[in-house]
């Protein structure tokens, strides 16, 4: 025990918003995490002695932007475990990311009568990119569903995959159920169906190792801002024969080869896919956030959340008018509890919560066919970093102990 709180207070240390704001318990962080400062100075020394257009110049400081930008490329192939960097494009965000792929990939790929096949958990940004493209094609939107602890099974999944089934797309965690599917076994089951594999990393990407050949998906997408990184900063992984097969999603300076006045070619990867200014002080943040993930290690960053995780799961438990939405084992949330609670609205909850300095989020969550499916429209969802305590997680249930009486129902 004092170990951990020894542990809490060196890692909180590290978290400028988190530490000197004691009064706010953040639980919020499937939406964004806080910044460490190794993240902030790392881009503030970026902005003092290294700015300059990075790919542009041919003066020092330009070429020394554009290597702090390859090396952030670099930290991030090394921490997905891609082949190579070049199969590595920043991009703003995850949605951004999913979107190169409807634009590029589905817009070129896919035709009349074909299939796009996704879950029932998907948040909207892993759902409207393959329901346009579709449209657009010609093509039927697919879903698999989960049952009521948000398990897919091989079977449920087998029987929506086709011949016609072109891209299967899915979260590897839920952002509302906190379950993780085993996209390794599904990328197998569509890659043996001769469909690609888009696997959607945002809720990942930041809690777990994650090594894109030993799943063997073909993209995989996850935003900086999640794991610490800044946010406008985000990354799709493709393996290269795709992207390589893929027309440019955006089309300005940088991303070209030549250019004529009738026609142009365009660079070779992963410059194809990253037109105009980059954000290169955001790679710089994203890279900072990678290396402190590695100070940290996961050993430890897997411990304390799943340590958190139990906590939530046996505190919410307590509390007879919380219905904690899908898994019963804290294994299956990682560290993402979404719930109702009886009478009460969320927005209502969020509000009291907030009045006692307890951050979480309410609504749909950008998942509102799941909400659907679940049999509901709105939810109070808390999430946990690995900086968050058992303390915050007692004041949590300690606020939500009190919204009943407080909305007048007991
Ligand atoms: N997708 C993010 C969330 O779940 C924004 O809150």
């Amino acid at each position: 025990m004092a170990d951990r709180k020894a542990m809490d207070e060196e890692i909180r240390q590290q978290f400028p918003l988190v530490f000197n704001h004691p009064e706010i318990a953040y639980l919020d962080n499937s939406a964004t995490m806080q910044r460490p400062s190794y993240v902030l100075d790392a881009m503030r020394d970026f902005y003092e002695e290294e700015n300059a257009n990075p790919l542009r110049g041919l003066y020092d400081l330009s070429m020394r932007a554009t290597e702090q930008y390859e090396n952030a490329r670099e930290l991030v192939r090394g921490f997905i475990n891609a082949k190579e960097s070049a199969e590595i494009i920043f991009t703003r965000n995850a949605t951004e990311s999913l979107n190169l792929v409807g634009y590029s990939y589905a817009r070129t790929f896919l035709k009349e009568g074909d299939e796009v096949l996704i879950t029932i958990m998907e948040h909207h940004s892993n759902l409207l990119p393959w329901m346009q493209a579709a449209k657009e094609a010609g093509a039927v939107l697919r879903y698999v569903e989960c049952d009521e602890y948000g398990h897919i099974s091989g079977e449920a999944f087998r029987e929506q995959i086709t011949d016609r089934t072109k891209i299967v797309a899915m979260t590897e965690i839920s952002n509302v159920l906190g379950v993780r599917n085993d996209v390794k076994k599904f990328a197998k089951i569509a890659h043996e169906a001769g469909a690609v594999f888009v696997c959607d990393g945002a809720q990942s990407v930041p809690h777990i190792p994650v090594d894109v050949q030993d799943l063997d998906v073909d993209f995989l997408a996850f935003s900086g801002h999640k794991m610490g990184g800044p946010m406008g900063i985000g990354v799709l992984y493709g393996k290269r024969k795709l992207l390589d097969e893929m027309p440019p999603f955006l089309y300005g300076g940088e991303m070209i080869e030549y250019v004529k006045r009738d026609s142009a070619t365009y660079a070779e990867l992963p410059h194809k896919f990253e037109a105009g200014t980059v954000n290169a002080a955001g790679a710089v943040g994203l890279g900072a956030a990678i290396r402190f993930y590695q100070k940290i290690g996961f050993g430890t960053i897997l411990e304390r959340e799943k340590y958190l995780s139990r906590c939530m799961m046996e505190k919410l438990s307590a509390l007879p008018y919380v219905h904690i939405l899908g898994s019963k084992d804290p294994e299956n949330h990682h560290g993402i509890y979404t719930f109702t609670v009886d009478g009460v609205h969320p927005h209502d909850i969020a509000a009291i919560l907030d009045e006692d300095g307890v951050d979480v989020r309410a609504g749909h969550h950008c998942a509102q066919p799941l909400m659907k499916f679940m049999h509901t429209l709105s939810t109070t969802r808390a999430s946990v970093g690995f900086y968050n305590t058992e303390e915050e997680i007692d004041r949590l249930v300690k606020s939500l102990s009190t919204v009943r009486e407080k909305m007048g129902i007991v």
